[in-house]
């Protein structure tokens, strides 16, 4: 049930996806952006200008008590639970970039203080929240294509190697898997569920990240999905969802502002999808967030906490096969371990 509240945002981190955020925001008349935090004043100056926010701060932790209804959370991967947590603990409201967490091992702890502290949280997992996935879902769900057999999906681009750069940086949890290869993960997630086997080779960058990432999953009914994501090269970023009777092909960039759905019937029939976009593609999953919180809702209905949870155990699964590992915030190797911290 709608309601005529209007919401205070609220953004951590003003890097290149805060601002495209922000942008988006705006469009919503049921949000405001109350207040902005950086590490650097000027920057803080100069996004809250821009985008008509009362409020900046030069540090994070005073946002926490800016008086904000919903924060989203912009900083680099390794920074998604400590931040989430602490204003979760202020009970503000959490959207939280991609990859939710580091690990399942972190996802657990945010999913913890969700529930401790009775507060919406959201993994900004945009894709699920856009016309063309809603597209994709009923397409499949009228049985159009049929059963999957298969899904090819492909995220690559090409990342000059800066061992400075959070794509690099071991520590931040870079690598390609959780930059850009979450993407074809989750929709052979949302599509699939989880898989049975993970087959992975993911060679290293200098600073032991994943440059690449080819991925092999195998599900039950003997569905597989081939995934890939690299920062060595850059790829078309489309997906193919082939079926006993058909394929479905989510035009570039399949995860985002794809210009369409393809169907294509064994009969030879071709069904066009076209998409235009009076966006950048991130109001949907921030007016969703709105909608949940008008509801009362703790969490998503569409991207609930246990989604990202399962998600996070799934790139577990694909790095512990990949040997993609984070020293810092790894200290569970194996499945078996994982399994034990679910109990
Ligand atoms: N949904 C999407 O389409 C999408 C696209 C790109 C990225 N992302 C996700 O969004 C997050 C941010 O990505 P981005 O591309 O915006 O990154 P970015 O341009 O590097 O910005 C990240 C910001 O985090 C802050 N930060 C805090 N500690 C940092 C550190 N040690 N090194 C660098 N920055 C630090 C900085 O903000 P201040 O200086 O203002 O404190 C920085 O500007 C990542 O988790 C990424 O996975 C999502």
């Amino acid at each position: 049930m709608a309601t005529n509240k209007i919401y205070q945002w609220g953004i951590i981190g003003l890097g290149k996806i805060a601002h495209k955020f922000a942008k988006d925001l705006q469009q919503l008349p049921n949000a405001k952006l109350k207040a902005v935090a950086s590490s650097d004043e000027e920057r803080a100056k100069a996004f809250a200008k821009e985008y008509d926010a009362p409020l900046f701060f030069d540090n994070y932790d005073d946002i926490l008590t800016a008086g904000i209804d919903i924060v989203y959370i912009a900083l680099p991967n390794h920074l998604h639970c400590e931040w989430s947590i602490k204003c979760l603990d202020k009970k503000i409201a959490v959207l939280v970039e991609k990859p939710f967490a580091i690990n399942s091992v972190e996802s657990n702890w945010m999913k913890t203080a969700a529930i401790n502290n009775q507060t919406f949280l959201m993994e900004a997992m945009w894709t699920r929240f856009l016309p063309t996935t809603n597209k994709l879902l009923s397409i499949l769900e009228e049985g159009t294509i049929g059963s999957i057999i298969t899904i090819k999906a492909d995220f690559c681009y090409k990342v000059p190697f800066d061992a400075n750069h959070r794509a690099y940086n071991n520590e931040m949890g870079g690598g390609s898997l959780l930059d850009i290869g979450i993407y074809p993960v989750y929709l052979a997630y949302l599509l699939l569920g989880m898989p049975v086997d993970v087959k992975v080779e993911a060679p290293k960058s200098r600073t032991k990240v994943d440059e690449s990432c080819f991925m092999i999953l195998k599900y039950p009914g003997k569905q597989t999905a081939f995934l890939n994501s690299s920062f060595v090269h850059t790829s078309n970023v489309e997906a193919y969802i082939y079926g006993t009777k058909g394929t479905i092909h989510i035009r570039p960039r399949f995860h985002g502002l794809s210009s369409g759905i393809s169907v294509l019937l064994e009969s030879g029939e071709k069904i066009d999808y076209p998409f235009v976009w009076d966006c950048l593609g991130y109001k949907y999953e921030a007016a969703h967030v709105m909608e949940c919180l008008d509801k009362g809702l703790l969490e998503s209905d569409l991207h609930p906490i246990d989604t990202s949870l399962e998600l996070c155990r799934l790139l577990d699964a694909i790095r512990i096969n990949g040997n993609i590992v984070f020293p810092k915030q790894d200290r569970v190797v194996t499945f078996e371990n994982l399994e034990e911290e679910y109990e």
